[in-house]
């Protein structure tokens, strides 16, 4: 459910409905780009290799305590969202994210962590060539075959990557990894349905099915017209046009922090180019109404929040009794956390209102593998529609490559000489 009732009469209905009846026709051109595979996927993907991911994940629970998911980027948000908004790891094997800088103190931090404890290795990479991860590679690949030698190093590596071609699908083919692929039709950063988020989810012990099923859902309500995707994504742009060029993704539950930050790459990248786009940023409350809660209530007013509600109450921590009021507490005693972190929800929501900024409100039903399968394909649907309406292709990323272009000509990589 998506609620536009606190966005102030900021927008006239009339070319609100204008626009979402121009959003509702790029469902179609979404679907046909050649990086819109995505779009069927809950309905139409490679069920051989969806029961091949639940062996190789038993597998890894089997002989396993860590496994060492090695991505960045698409490559890495996705899968650690889904984990993390789930409560983390299911089964006994932990997952370790590694290759997603270039930090020393990072990788360092990781290598100990896993010490003398059995592990495995997912490496993704679509292009395969990608610097973080292939560097991160190396040293773990080092790890293993001096721990369990070479022949059984291979067994404990998994690679997802491009089906045909690069570095690391050729990598896997001559040292007989085991082997998933990236669809040459979806784009990193909404490939989490796929095996680059599936096998992580999957060693994490969470139901993939469920996950599908959401997703499967979902796209069932948008394919014909983009549904409320195409609400949201015509909402962000009339906001835009009046120069709200900033969205805050906002809720209180601190598991949906890489949640946030898989959103934002979403919509950073699909988005952020052309010198065009609505910048993407994030909150967790109640804690950042400690940190960012100022700017939000009285700072420039060029920014819009989008709050993720989770409906269902979670019961588990009430407000213990005292003998004494010391604290002043007496008022909520015998009250359930999570019955007053709804109510700080409900209060920013109106305080933030009342302090011009608009407000958009995506409720979930609850937090479980189907709802979050529902959001993911809620919000790339959003995303692409979005990006269109914008005047943008939303599945390309050519910004990115500045960096690496200089950083391979200031690390002396062969073919980058000045
Ligand atoms: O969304 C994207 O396309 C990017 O974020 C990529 O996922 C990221 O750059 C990693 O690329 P690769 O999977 O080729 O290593």
């Amino acid at each position: 459910m998506i609620n536009f009732k606190y966005t102030g009469g900021l927008v006239n209905e009339e070319e609100y409905q204008k626009k979402i009846d121009e959003t509702r026709t790029y469902v179609a051109k979404a679907e046909q780009d050649a990086f819109g595979g995505w779009v069927n996927l809950p309905i139409d993907y490679d069920k051989e290799e969806f029961a091949r991911i639940k062996e190789a994940a038993k597998k890894i629970n089997d002989n396993s305590d860590y496994l060492v998911c090695i991505g960045i980027g698409g490559s890495y948000l996705g899968h650690r969202a889904v984990i993390e908004a789930l409560g983390g790891e299911k089964s006994r094997t932990k997952i370790l994210y590694a290759g997603n800088s270039l930090s020393t103190r990072s990788l360092q931090r990781i290598i100990a962590e896993v010490g003398d404890a059995d592990f495995s290795v997912n490496v993704i990479s679509k292009s395969g060539t990608t610097t973080e991860p292939a560097v991160a590679f190396r040293v773990f690949k080092k790890m293993l075959v001096d721990k369990y030698g070479e022949e059984e190093a291979a067994k404990r590596i998994f690679a997802t990557t491009d089906a045909a071609k690069g570095a690391l699908h050729d990598e896997a083919v001559a040292k007989g990894y085991e082997s998933f692929v990236v669809p040459d039709n979806i784009g990193g950063r909404y490939s989490v349905l796929t095996a680059v988020g599936l096998l992580a989810i999957a060693v994490a012990g969470i139901n993939i099915d469920a996950l599908m099923d959401g997703a499967a859902e979902e796209r069932a309500a948008l394919i014909s017209d983009g549904g409320l995707a195409a609400e949201y994504a015509a909402m962000r742009n009339m906001l835009l046009d009046k120069d709200y060029n900033i969205e805050i993704l906002a809720n209180f539950e601190p598991q949906f922090m890489y949640f946030n930050e898989w959103w934002k790459q979403l919509f950073g990248e699909s988005e952020g180019k052309d010198h065009k786009g609505i910048y993407p940023a994030s909150v967790i409350d109640s804690t950042d109404l400690h940190s960012m809660g100022q700017y939000i209530q009285q700072g420039r007013r060029n920014l819009f929040e989008t709050f993720v509600e989770v409906r269902d109450e979670y019961a588990g921590i009430t407000v213990p009794e005292a003998v004494d009021d010391l604290d002043g507490l007496k008022y909520l005693e015998g009250r359930e956390l999570d019955y007053i972190n709804k109510t700080a929800n409900a209060a920013t929501r109106e305080a933030h209102t009342s302090g011009g900024v608009p407000v958009l409100e995506i409720v979930l039903p609850t937090v479980d593998e189907r709802s979050l399968g529902a959001l993911i394909y809620f919000f790339e649907m959003s995303c692409a529609l979005s990006g269109f309406t914008l005047g943008v292709n939303p599945f390309d990323q050519p910004g990115v490559e500045a960096y690496k272009t200089r950083m391979f000509e200031l690390l002396g990589k062969p073919g980058y000489e000045k």
